[in-house]
């Protein structure tokens, strides 16, 4: 298969492979301009958001008024739900900015995912604490099980033997208290109808007890509080640090705000003392995947309005379904198919066949996942982007192995790169636009003469090539940031930060408890 544009340059609507994803990949540039308008729009919704309860950006207290310095020691439990696995891990903070950790993981059975009933979930998930206190802290669990059979819940437990647990789950969740609230709404895929609205904790918790373990559930933590706490935890500087973000399954950040700019605490019920405002105060986990749902700044190509009318949950999440790894893959695919079903570009065609029947010339297998909605995994862009080899051996044989199709050419790889980077390019760009705002409107490069610390975790960040590059790129178009700015703003990655950063709110949770009402 060798590309041969003159094959098919009689056709009045004919185009050059090249050309035609030239094209495609133009529809997903975002400019300088955009960037500037984006942060405009984000800033504005930040606010909206921190005024009053039901806005597009949710902007959660999260009851959480202080980042920890390091020194904080302990054994902690933790688990996490949130995108493709579930995790159960402990913790041993050694109060040195360092830790170890013990851990399992599971995929979530897709089931599990849509199940009917909150039960199925929640008691999937205390059998796999079970299963790791019997794994893993076997000596604790024996000595209880023995005499499990006469308990329900914690009573037959020694407090010294309970373990704190910091739940993680990285979905909107209105908070009431350190570990109590209740779930706005599900993301990612998840669809369970009635956990929406219940208590997350509790739920948890019934199916801990009804397992009699000696677990309690002392915090309840999005995965990017997690990972701000975790890097302020491993790597304290002279400010802390400011935002803890997610480019992962999905995106969001939790920042350090002024408490007295939440202004809706004041009509959300809190009794003054409930909240500790020694510190003035308080991180705010912004679900900035819900940014703009309205579409007043947000790009939108004809592959991002399929996507979102197909999806489970059209017109929210608007901008996590423009940058996170759930969904790149799945505009990649709808923008490839869009070419492949076009009769005048020759992408993935088999110049063997006639042209008349665009199914007859392809060389993508009938049931190449390419057709299937969901089928293209983000992971092939962070793949094809990062493809070095001689004629994207490595793309083509992806597509192959992974994918259905045989026999790619070198010119289908190059088309498929070109617009898979678009994709991801979009997609940094719009992050950046999410970290300036946050930057911007906390007036951190201002009030500090420091750097501006940043925590990341995602496989976004972690794998996609120049991800983080990108979004420097874009930070620098920013006039309030500019490239002095965008040299002070470091990013790192907090590495497990949502597990790590779970324990330590289950620390600081346990603190309080144990010192009492205020
Ligand atoms: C989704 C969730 C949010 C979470 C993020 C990253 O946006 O709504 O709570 O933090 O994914 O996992």
């Amino acid at each position: 298969h060798t590309s041969s544009s003159s094959l098919y340059s009689t056709s009045p609507r004919s185009m050059g492979l090249a050309s035609a994803a030239e094209r495609v990949a133009a529809e997903f540039e975002y400019s300088k301009e955009d960037v500037n308008r984006g942060v405009q729009a984000f800033i504005e919704q930040m606010d909206e958001g921190l005024g009053k309860v039901g806005a597009t950006m949710s902007q959660i207290p999260t009851y959480v008024t202080a980042v920890p310095n390091g020194t904080e020691k302990g054994l902690y439990m933790a688990v996490d739900l949130g995108g493709t696995n579930f995790r159960v891990c402990s913790i041993q903070l050694h109060g040195n900015s360092t830790f170890s950790l013990t851990q399992s993981k599971v995929a979530i059975p897709k089931d599990l995912m849509v199940a009917k009933t909150s039960h199925e979930l929640f008691s999937f998930l205390a059998k796999q604490i079970e299963l790791f206190l019997k794994t893993h802290h076997g000596e604790h669990y024996q000595s209880h099980t023995e005499r499990k059979a006469s308990m329900i819940g914690l009573g037959g437990y020694k407090d010294e033997e309970i373990f704190s647990l910091g739940f993680t789950f990285s979905f909107p969740v209105q908070q009431y208290g350190i570990n109590k609230g209740t779930l706005i709404r599900w993301t990612k895929g998840f669809d369970i109808h009635d956990t929406v609205g219940k208590d997350v904790c509790a739920l948890l918790q019934k199916e801990i007890d009804a397992l009699s373990l000696p677990v309690r559930v002392a915090a309840l933590v999005n995965d990017t509080v997690g990972t701000l706490m975790a890097r302020s935890y491993t790597s304290p500087g002279k400010t802390g640090t400011l935002l803890g973000a997610i480019f992962g399954t999905g995106t969001n950040g939790a920042y350090v705000e002024k408490l007295g700019k939440v202004t809706k605490l004041k009509n959300m019920g809190k009794e003054a003392g409930e909240i500790d405002e020694s510190t003035g105060e308080m991180i705010v986990n912004t679900e900035w995947g819900s940014f703009d749902n309205h579409m007043s700044v947000l790009p939108d190509t004809p592959y991002d309005k399929d996507l979102d009318r197909e999806s489970v949950n059209p017109g929210i999440q608007m901008f996590e379904k423009r940058v996170s790894g759930m969904f790149l893959g799945e505009i990649l695919r709808r923008a490839i198919i869009a070419l492949v079903n076009d009769p005048s570009v020759p992408l993935f065609s088999d110049e063997d066949s006639s042209r008349n029947d665009v199914h007859s010339t392809t060389i993508i297998h009938p049931s190449s996942p390419l057709y299937q909605q969901w089928g293209l995994d983000t992971s092939f862009l962070s793949i094809t982007s990062g493809d070095s080899s001689s004629g994207l051996k490595v793309t083509r044989q992806t597509l192959d192995v992974d994918y259905g199709v045989s026999a790619a050419s070198a010119e289908d790889a190059e088309a498929v790169r070109l617009i898979a980077a678009a994709v991801g390019k979009r997609a940094a760009r719009l992050s950046a636009v999410a970290i300036a705002a946050v930057v911007i409107s906390t007036d951190s490069l201002a009030r500090t003469g420091d750097d501006v610390d940043i925590g990341v975790d995602g496989s976004l960040v972690e794998f996609y090539p120049n991800f983080e590059d990108y979004i420097r790129e874009a930070l620098r178009d920013i006039p309030q940031i500019g490239p002095q700015g965008e040299k002070r703003i470091r990013i790192g990655i907090a590495k497990d930060g949502s597990g790590v950063g779970a324990a330590l709110i289950a620390l600081v949770a346990d603190k309080a408890m144990r010192a009492g009402p205020p």
